[in-house]
């Protein structure tokens, strides 16, 4: 019989080719990434697997193309770059890597949280430009405590969740804003208290988004939310680049209209070496590293593929979007 052909717009580690070939007809893109256009519209025709990234765009016209697609497989929780709902009416499947990456998510965010506050990368950046000039005075380089301050956590999801825990254990008072408010009981667990979305906003000393970028979410953290924080707050994004109005915040970090920020997406990535945020100094950058962690990365690869498995041979995906 011959083999269901799968193509991959990036390569993924050793093992988890390996496993794929052992079934299927794999290609994989090599060369510029995030890879052509035309070259995956091409490719998407044939092909009865896809695996991709969360900066591929797979949006309905794409989709159109595919004359034998059964499944696609995203390495990432995100999928706002793939257009779900036309996947599932042309009965395409979809799977994605939940779970596996909470920790080091949360992690990531939590780090952000202390760096930006604390001012780590903004020291390191001050003594490797040779600009360390005060020692130890009672004003250099001070940073903010976390210890009661109030942490307003945007999603109280997996991700939102976790990084509650890590913050009840540094003694910061947690509210959060959801769709939906969880339950008292976990409410309770996490020590965290449902606030509208405007007391979030003002009542946080840090904001951590932990939400999908959706029509809702798109642009919301913009101007006029930006200056409803305080003047003292801070914001973290490790979800998408696209929730906040990157123009806006820039504005407010120069004005100092909120006290900083600490980033790991962006409305569009890579950013450039010369992009405002990498001249402003109350800001840390990371180069979209969520999930970037070896084991974690190891782990959807797993799940990736056996996505991929699933739907390709028209079952429901181990973690699956609509269907
Ligand atoms: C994802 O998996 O969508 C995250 O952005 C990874 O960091």
């Amino acid at each position: 019989m011959k083999k269901k052909k799968v193509f991959l717009t990036r390569t993924l580690h050793d093992f988890a080719l390996r496993e794929l070939k052992k079934q299927y007809q794999i290609e994989v893109h090599s060369g510029k990434i995030p890879m052509p256009r035309k070259k995956l519209e091409t490719k998407i025709k044939e092909i009865d697997g896809l695996i991709c990234f969360p900066y591929d765009l797979i949006d309905s016209k794409l989709i159109d193309r595919a004359e034998n697609l059964r499944v696609i497989s995203t390495y990432s929780v995100g999928f706002d770059h793939i257009d779900t709902k036309y996947a599932k009416k042309k009965k395409i499947r979809v799977g994605y890597t939940p779970e596996v990456l909470t920790d080091a998510t949360a992690d990531l965010a939590f780090s952000l949280m202390i760096d930006v506050m604390r001012r780590v990368s903004e020291g390191d950046r001050i003594i490797r430009k040779g600009n360390w000039k005060n020692i130890y005075g009672a004003y250099d380089y001070v940073g903010s405590d976390l210890q009661k301050k109030t942490l307003g956590i945007f999603g109280l999801g997996r991700i939102g969740s976790t990084l509650a825990k890590r913050a009840k254990s540094f003694e910061m008072n947690i509210i959060y804003h959801n769709r939906n408010q969880v339950s008292a009981n976990k409410e309770k667990l996490l020590g965290a208290k449902y606030v509208s979305f405007e007391k979030l906003v003002s009542q946080s000393d840090v904001i951590t988004i932990h939400v999908p970028h959706t029509k809702q979410t798109d642009q919301l953290f913009n101007k006029k939310i930006l200056k409803k924080m305080k003047k003292t707050a801070f914001l973290i994004n490790t979800a998408r680049g696209k929730i906040i109005n990157e123009k806006d915040l820039i504005e407010a970090l120069k004005k100092k209209t909120i006290a900083g920020a600490a980033l790991d997406v962006f409305e569009s990535e890579p950013i450039r070496k010369d992009h405002p945020f990498t001249k402003i100094q109350n800001v840390t950058l990371t180069p979209h590293i969520g999930s970037s962690t070896k084991e974690t990365r190891v782990k959807m690869a797993e799940i990736t593929i056996k996505n991929l498995h699933l739907g390709i041979n028209g079952k429901k995906p181990m973690y699956s979007v609509g269907f």
